[in-house]
């Protein structure tokens, strides 16, 4: 019956997790798949998460299904971190927002709505961007364009050419975009280049749709927002997917919302209606448990300011990381590396950094020295920590110094 079924080649980061996984190398350094892992090299619980669930446990409230749109307190106290407490379209009631199985399962339930609502359209991705996006949206059937992004010469943002490319697109067109943290590049928009960006999108009637999986490990849990607040106030029609897994470390409870920003607040009633057929047919109702601890952690002033500054030290950990393994390739490689090809390192924000190396130069890393990053050269900054940077940056070290000698015998 199932022999015409070909083989799942397997997913470049997920089988890469797995690998690593089965690595029985105790040096081994998990640098692919973006799992923030503490100083100690343990993917923390939260205090605040803790303490939530301690609550929890002593109410002992029934795992009952939740409405198909999500738990309401959930779906407030997320506009609230996404669009900010005093957001006027919030208030407006122009907001409409689902719980979802994590950003992914916005992603794909935002796409679904919108290739039954805007048949004719593409969706635009950055060039490069996360591999994932490619499959849920064409799990969607949305025809997948990219506009440029990365400067592979300069490791910086193509903004001119990227620009160009979307003040070229047809009405409609769907416009994916990262507000803070890009996977997988690490580089961001200047909120001088949003300033150029949203009145461009507004103007060409495109359909921005904003990834934000990452809030919180970039400058601040309100900074990294900014540019989907920015596109709420200047009035806008947009959508926004958004993940708990990161900033909660709570990556398997599949925690993240969709929402979209409507005209008005019959528009967005319409819309959520949709939403929630959308999800009924695809997987019925979201989950509890996860839910009820970020409603939890959320709903208490004091759980909230915790987790608030948990957020801020995971990001200044990330950050303080990044100028480590900068100032240590930088020591290693003191004749052969100018300042300037690493500055790229405490340039960019969040998880990730592209590294510029090859996926052979990957691949040596991975195999020699137990190494692993994505094969695109994508490097998961918060996996590093004080006991495995010296490693790592003496690994990349040989790499960027192999390659050297090979330019200079060519
Ligand atoms: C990543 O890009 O590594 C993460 O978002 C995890 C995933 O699901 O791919």
């Amino acid at each position: 019956m199932f022999k015409h079924i070909p083989p799942y080649p397997g997913d470049p980061i997920m089988s890469l997790f797995e690998a690593f996984q089965a690595d029985p190398r105790a040096s081994k350094v998990n640098l692919s798949i973006g799992l923030y892992y503490d100083s100690s090299n343990s993917i923390p619980v939260l205090d605040s998460v803790r303490r939530a669930k301690a609550m929890l446990a002593n109410e002992d409230r029934p795992h009952t299904y939740l409405p198909i749109e999500g738990m309401a307190q959930y779906r407030q106290l997320l506009q609230e971190i996404v669009f900010g407490k005093d957001s006027q379209a919030l208030s407006d009631g122009r907001v409409a927002t689902i719980q979802s199985v994590g950003g992914s399962g916005a992603l794909r339930v935002g796409a679904e709505f919108l290739k039954t609502y805007f048949p004719g359209s593409a969706i635009w991705v950055s060039d490069p961007t996360w591999d994932n996006h490619q499959v849920l949206f064409a799990g969607a059937g949305l025809e997948i364009r990219s506009y440029p992004y990365y400067d592979a010469l300069t490791n910086s943002l193509k903004f001119e050419q990227m620009l160009a490319c979307i003040a070229a697109l047809p009405a409609h067109a769907i416009v994916l975009l990262q507000p803070c943290c890009h996977n997988p590049t690490g580089i961001d928009l200047s909120r001088e280049q949003w300033q150029q960006l949203i009145p461009l999108l507004q103007r060409r009637q495109l359909i921005p749709f904003m990834d934000m999986a990452y809030q919180g490990f970039g400058d601040g849990i309100e900074e990294d927002a900014w540019a989907i607040r920015a596109m709420a106030d200047a009035g806008l029609s947009f959508v926004v997917s958004n993940s708990f897994s990161k900033n909660f470390s709570l990556y398997g409870e599949r925690c993240g919302g969709l929402s979209f920003v409507a005209a008005s607040a019959s528009e967005a009633a319409t819309v959520l209606g949709q939403l929630k057929a959308t999800v009924r047919r695809m997987y019925s109702s979201p989950p509890l448990h996860g839910a009820r601890l970020i409603s939890t952690v959320l709903g208490s002033p004091g759980l909230a300011a915790n987790w608030s500054a948990e957020v801020g030290q995971m990001r200044a950990r990330i950050k303080h990381m990044r100028g480590r393994l900068q100032q240590l390739l930088l020591q290693q490689l003191l004749q052969q590396l100018q300042p300037a090809e690493v500055a790229y390192l405490t340039a960019q924000r969040g998880m990730f950094s592209y590294t510029g190396l090859t996926p052979a130069e990957v691949d040596l890393l991975r195999e020699q020295q137990g190494v692993y990053l994505l094969r695109s050269g994508r490097m998961c900054v918060a996996g590093l920590n004080d006991a495995n940077i010296e490693h790592v940056a003496a690994s990349l070290a040989d790499v960027l110094l192999a390659r050297g000698q090979q330019r200079a015998l060519a």
